[in-house]
């Protein structure tokens, strides 16, 4: 195998030696395969191509000191898969099947788990996917349910700095009463040209707002926002969210260190009040916001201290890699060891 250099990894796509399959015929779900093959066959009239009958997920795997392979909180990702099948008419896994899969993909390519002091670790990608022919708009009758992993870095290059971010007035990633609480490809297809624009201009991603007033913050790009005001984590509660694992996880962080979680509706105007901003999600981990532009308004809010991330986002971002890397104990059972 050619030398990885665990530590420049970039947030990308690189082969691995197997993923696994498991196809849903005639009303029920089969066996696991597993292939080398990073290639799938389908019907070119498959629902996922035509109807975007598709929804993934995002996981983890590290390597702890102790050189074990943990992974981060695979039920949640199981159950808001089902959520997302449920969402868009597609066959529902039971949550065992995922973790049986997850757990055997990670098994069968533990190699390219990247070691601890890297900082690195194994990016989990399930898929589910319409493959029946249709030509007319309806649900397809037949599903292919597959896991790849590949080895990744930081998803914002920076890392654990902070970057900036934009409001944006001119798109919607989701409608209000849409799809954007579920994991479907459809909600990032939407998001690709603002995003390009957003990068374009120097952002490492848009802060979306609330598609009905643009008066409420939804989220920043792939990950959710939050707010850090004095000892309150603040961070949105929209319907048009993905609901984060990660975010999920900091709310019960913070509240352990003695922090008020507040899950609500958020303003725009109450980005002026916050003393750090961060955006947080599986890829991301924690990504400190540093700058916060709204061109339409002439307003940029600054968070953090003198350019590095504050000391709440911080501890936060320390804590949580401290249980995925196994270097604090896992009191919440979020953790699963590959044995
Ligand atoms: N929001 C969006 C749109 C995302 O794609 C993701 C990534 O999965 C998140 C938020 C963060 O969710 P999680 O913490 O479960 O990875
Ligand atoms: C994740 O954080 O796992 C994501 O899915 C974000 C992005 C790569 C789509």
């Amino acid at each position: 195998m050619k030398e990885i250099d665990w530590s420049n990894l970039s947030f990308g796509y690189m082969p691995t030696d197997y993923n696994v399959r498991i196809n849903y015929r005639n009303g029920e779900w089969g066996l696991m395969e597993t292939s080398s093959s990073e290639y799938i066959n389908m019907h070119m009239a498959a629902t996922c191509l035509h109807y975007g009958q598709e929804s993934f997920e995002g996981l983890k795997a590290f390597r702890g000191k102790d050189g074990r392979i943990r992974i981060f909180r695979m039920r949640e990702n199981a159950k808001r898969l089902q959520s997302s099948c449920e969402g868009i008419m597609m066959a529902v896994l039971p949550v065992d099947r995922f973790e049986e899969a997850v757990l055997e993909v990670v098994k069968m390519n533990s190699r390219f788990v990247p070691p601890y002091e890297s900082g690195a670790s194994l990016y989990i990608r399930p898929l589910l996917i319409g493959m029946e022919a249709q030509v007319g708009v309806k649900p397809a009758s037949e599903y292919m349910f597959l896991v790849f992993v590949t080895p990744v870095g930081p998803y914002f290059k920076a890392g654990f700095k902070p970057t900036s971010y934009v409001i944006s007035r001119r798109y919607d990633r989701v409608a209000p009463l849409g799809t954007g609480r579920f994991k479907i490809g459809g909600n990032y297809a939407a998001s690709l040209v603002p995003g390009d624009e957003a990068h374009r201009s120097g952002y490492s991603a848009v802060l979306y707002l609330d598609a009905k007033e643009k008066k409420y913050l939804d989220e920043c790009g792939p990950a959710n926002f939050f707010g850090i005001r004095g000892n309150a984590y603040i961070t949105p509660k929209s319907n048009s969210i993905l609901p984060s694992i990660t975010n999920d996880s900091l709310m019960t962080l913070a509240g352990e260190i003695g922090l008020r979680v507040e899950c609500r509706p958020v303003t725009v105007d109450e980005l002026g009040t916050f003393d750090e901003a961060g955006a947080c999600g599986t890829a991301a981990v924690i990504s400190p916001v540093g700058r916060v532009d709204d061109p339409d308004r002439k307003i940029s809010y600054i968070f953090g201290e003198n350019g590095e991330a504050g000391p709440v986002c911080t501890l936060l971002y320390n804590k949580l890699r401290a249980i995925q890397y196994g270097d604090e104990p896992d009191t919440h059972g979020w953790v699963t060891i590959v044995k």
